[in-house]
Formats: C-alpha cells, structure tokens, sequence
C-alpha cells in the first residue's frame, strides 16, 4: 500500500478506522513512546516546526502529551484520558486543532514526518499501513484554512468511524 495521500476536500465526510490494536500489541508501551518521541523529533526539524512551542520545556510537553495520546488511541492503557475533560477522544482533537491554521501543506508536512519514522520502525508493514490509513484519513479533519484564503472547521459529524 505504501504512504498514499489523499486530499482534503472541504465539508467532506471522512471515513476512518480506530488503529488495529495489533500495532500497540507489537510495538508496546516504550515502543510507542520511542516511535512518537522521534515523531516529534522530526517535527521539531520540519517546515511546521513553528506552529510548535519554541520554548524546550513547553515542546516536550506536547511532546510527551502526543505520546500519551497515541498510546490510548492504539489500545493501550488509558493514559490520556483526564486531557479530553470528559469530550470523545476524536472529537476532542478535532477541536484541539482549532487553535492553529493548518493548511493542505502543512498536513502533507506532518504525514511526511510520520512516514519518516515508520520507515524507521521494524514492524510488519501491513500494521504500519493500517496506522497510516488513520492518520491519513483523520488529519483531513485538522486541516481548516484552504488555499482560496477561506477557513472551514470541520464538524465532528464529518467524522464517520467505520467499526
Ligand atoms: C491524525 C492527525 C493528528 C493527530 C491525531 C494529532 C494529534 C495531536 C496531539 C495528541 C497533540 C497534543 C495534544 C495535547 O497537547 O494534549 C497535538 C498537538 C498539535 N498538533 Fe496535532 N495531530 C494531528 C494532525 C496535525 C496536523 C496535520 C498538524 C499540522 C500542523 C498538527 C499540529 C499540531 C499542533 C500545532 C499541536 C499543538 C502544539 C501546542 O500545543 O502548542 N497536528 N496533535
């Protein structure tokens, strides 16, 4: 299957999958956090790296807080619960993206240092392309500034869990 990208079209409804717990199952909890951790090294090095806290301390932060998350997405313990304030995990991170105008490109820019990492990460690539068909899909819902200058935020009826 390799690193498709999709693109966003405004409005759209997104289909996504929760990721197969076989990826957390492989990697486990340190992994997970090694996988995220270099995840966040990329980003630091990155054409986005400015929408991130300049401040080291304030980075890791978010740094270890996107960790925690991954690991409770993936079907790990439930590390990131009390950070959503009670919101559905999905929808909650939707909302969480609001803050920053994130465009198209800046999305192909975070993917890109996702698929950078997994190259990296010696799993069976069938996991690593169901990992990716999330990301793929639910980081349409972050994107919310358009190249025609419009800003759209996507509503959390966009979102279409398939089970
Ligand atoms: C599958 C899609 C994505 C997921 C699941 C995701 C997840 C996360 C998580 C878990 C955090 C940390 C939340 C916290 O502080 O508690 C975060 C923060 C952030 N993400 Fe994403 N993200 C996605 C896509 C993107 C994309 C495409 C961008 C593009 C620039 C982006 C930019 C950011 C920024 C700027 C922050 C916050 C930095 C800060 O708090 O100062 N994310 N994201």
């Amino acid at each position: 299957m390799g690193y498709e990208v999709t693109k966003v079209k405004k409005g759209e409804q997104v289909h996504f999958k929760m990721p197969d717990p076989a990826f957390y199952e492989a990697l486990g909890y340190e992994g997970m956090k090694d996988l995220m951790y270099r995840f966040y090294d990329e980003i630091y090095e990155s054409a986005i790296a400015n929408f991130f806290p300049q401040d080291e301390e304030e980075f890791n932060k978010v740094k270890e807080k996107n960790a925690l998350f991954f690991i409770q997405l993936c079907g790990g313990p439930k590390v990131y619960e009390n950070e959503a304030k009670g919101m559905n995990l999905n929808e909650y991170m939707i909302r969480l993206h609001d803050e920053f105008s994130i465009y198209e490109k800046s999305r192909y820019e975070w993917l890109g240092c996702m698929e950078t990492v997994l190259r990296e990460t010696d799993i069976p690539q069938k996991l690593k392309d169901d990992f990716w068909s999330y990301l793929e899909n639910f980081s349409k819902l972050t994107v919310n500034t358009f190249s025609d200058g419009s800003v759209y935020y996507a509503a959390y009826t966009q979102a279409l869990e398939d089970k």
